[in-house]
C-alpha cells in the first residue's frame, strides 16, 4: 500500500473539504489547502494555505508537488480540466468529487450504469450542475488517464453542513410540538455522512484507488419516518408528527426539497433516485457507513452550538432550506381546516 505524505485539497474550508483535513491530519498526512480566502481556513495551524482562486490563479502551484490531490471545489470542466492538466505532473492521483447529479435517470435504484447528462455548451452551474460534472470528470480523466477517482456523492449530511436540508429536520424534530410532515414516512432517506465519505476519500487517496462510484450512504438502511424518529430519540423531544398529503403540500406552493427538504413527492417519481441508489459498488470499494442515529446525534449538537446558518433569510424561509415555525403552523391550520 502507498502511503500518501503530502495532500493537497483544492477547496478545504467549507464541510466537505474541512472534513478532509481532519481526516487527512488524523491518519498523519501534510496536508496543503487552496482557496480564496473567502472562507477561513480550517486549522490554519496544522495545514499549508494557498490563496488563490482556481479559475485563473494557478500559478501558485508551479514547482509544488504533492502524492494526491482532492478536488471539492471543481464545477467547470474548463477549470477543473486547467487544475487537472496543472497538476497531471505533481501528483500521482486525483480525486474528484463529483456529484449523483450526473445521472439523466435519477429513478429509484439509481446504480453507475445508468445515462449521463451530456455536458452544456455554457457554464452556468445552477441551470446544468449534473450536465457540467460530467465534463468535469471527464476533463480530468483525459488530464490525469487512468490515475483519478469520481466520487458521485449523493447528499452529504452531517456537522457543518451549511444547506440545512438534513439539518432541518434534526433541529425541527428536536425542538419539539406538532411538526408538519409529508405524508411519505415509508419512503427511503439515503444519506452520507460527511465524515464516512471524507475519511473514505483519504483512505482512497492513499491506496490510488481509481474509477467511478456513487457513494450516497447506505441502501434501504431509513425511511424518512425513521429518520424522524431518530432525530426525536436524539433531541429527547415529544415531537408529534402531522402527516399531511403531498398534492395538498404541492397545491399549497410548498417547495420540494428546498422548504421541506429531503421531500420527493411521489408525484416526481424521476428525482427519487437522489435518495435511493445502489450502494454495492461503494460497499465493495471499502466505504463504511455509520448508523443514521450517529449522525442525527452529532448533527444535533453541531447545531446547537453553531453560528447561525449560512444566508440566513427572512420571511417564510429559514436558513439554505427548511420553513419558519410561522410558516409551518399556518400549514397545519390550513390543513385541520381544509373540510
Ligand atoms: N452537499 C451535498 O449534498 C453534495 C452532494 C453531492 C456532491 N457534492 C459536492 O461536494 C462538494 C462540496 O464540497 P464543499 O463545498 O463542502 O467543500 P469545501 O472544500 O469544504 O468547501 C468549498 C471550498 O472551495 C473553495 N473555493 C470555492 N471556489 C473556489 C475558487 N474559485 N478557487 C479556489 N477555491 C475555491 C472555498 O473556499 P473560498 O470560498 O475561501 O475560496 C472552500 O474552501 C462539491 O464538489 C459538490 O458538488 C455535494
Amino acid at each position: 500500500m502507498v502511503r500518501i505524505v503530502e495532500l493537497l485539497i483544492l477547496g478545504g474550508t467549507v464541510f466537505l473539504g474541512r472534513h478532509v483535513v481532519d481526516a487527512a491530519l488524523a491518519a498523519g498526512h501534510r496536508v496543503t489547502i487552496l482557496h480564496r480566502g473567502h472562507s477561513p481556513a480550517h486549522r490554519p495551524g496544522d495545514v499549508e494555505e494557498l490563496l488563490a482562486d482556481r479559475d485563473g490563479g494557478l500559478d501558485v502551484l508551479a514547482g509544488r508537488s504533492w502524492d494526491a490531490v482532492v478536488d471539492t471545489s471543481g464545477y467547470v470542466p474548463r477549470v477543473v480540466g486547467d487544475s487537472a492538466r496543472r497538476l497531471a505532473g505533481a501528483v500521482d492521483h486525483y480525486v474528484f468529487v463529483s456529484s449523483v447529479s450526473v445521472y439523466a435517470d435519477l429513478t429509484g435504484g439509481v446504480d453507475e450504469d445508468r445515462p449521463l447528462h451530456e455536458p452544456p455548451d455554457h457554464e452556468d452551474v445552477a441551470a446544468a450542475y449534473g450536465g457540467l460534472k460530467v465534463g468535469c470528470e471527464r476533463a480530468v480523466e483525459a488530464a490525469l488517464p487512468g490515475r483519478a477517482l469520481h466520487v458521485r456523492a449523493g447528499l452529504i449530511v452531517g456537522p457543518h453542513d451549511g444547506t440545512n436540508r438534513f439539518t432541518y429536520w434534526v433541529t425541527r424534530v428536536a425542538a419539539g410540538g406538532e411538526v408538519l410532515v409529508p405524508d411519505a414516512l415509508d419512503r427511503p432517506v439515503q444519506v452520507v455522512d460527511v465524515r464516512d465519505l471524507a475519511g473514505w476519500m483519504v483512505d482512497a487517496a492513499e491506496d490510488r484507488l481509481t474509477g467511478t462510484l456513487n457513494v450516497m450512504g447506505p441502501r434501504g438502511a431509513v425511511t424518512f419516518g425513521g429518520l424522524l424518529a431518530a432525530a426525536r430519540a436524539a433531541g429527547g423531544s415529544d415531537a408529534r408528527f402531522t402527516a399531511v398529503d403531498e398534492d395538498w403540500l404541492l397545491a399549497q406552493g410548498v417547495a420540494p426539497w428546498e422548504e421541506l427538504p429531503l421531500w420527493l413527492p411521489a408525484s416526481m417519481p424521476g428525482y427519487g433516485g437522489m435518495l435511493d441508489g445502489d450502494d454495492r459498488c461503494a460497499r465493495d470499494m471499502g466505504v463504511r457507513f455509520r448508523p443514521i442515529a450517529q449522525t442525527v446525534a452529532d448533527t444535533l449538537e453541531w447545531a446547537r452550538t453553531a453560528p447561525p446558518a449560512r444566508g440566513l433569510t427572512t420571511g417564510a424561509r429559514v436558513g439554505a432550506a427548511g420553513i419558519t415555525r410561522e410558516r409551518e403552523a399556518e400549514l397545519l391550520a390550513a390543513w385541520r381546516a381544509r373540510t
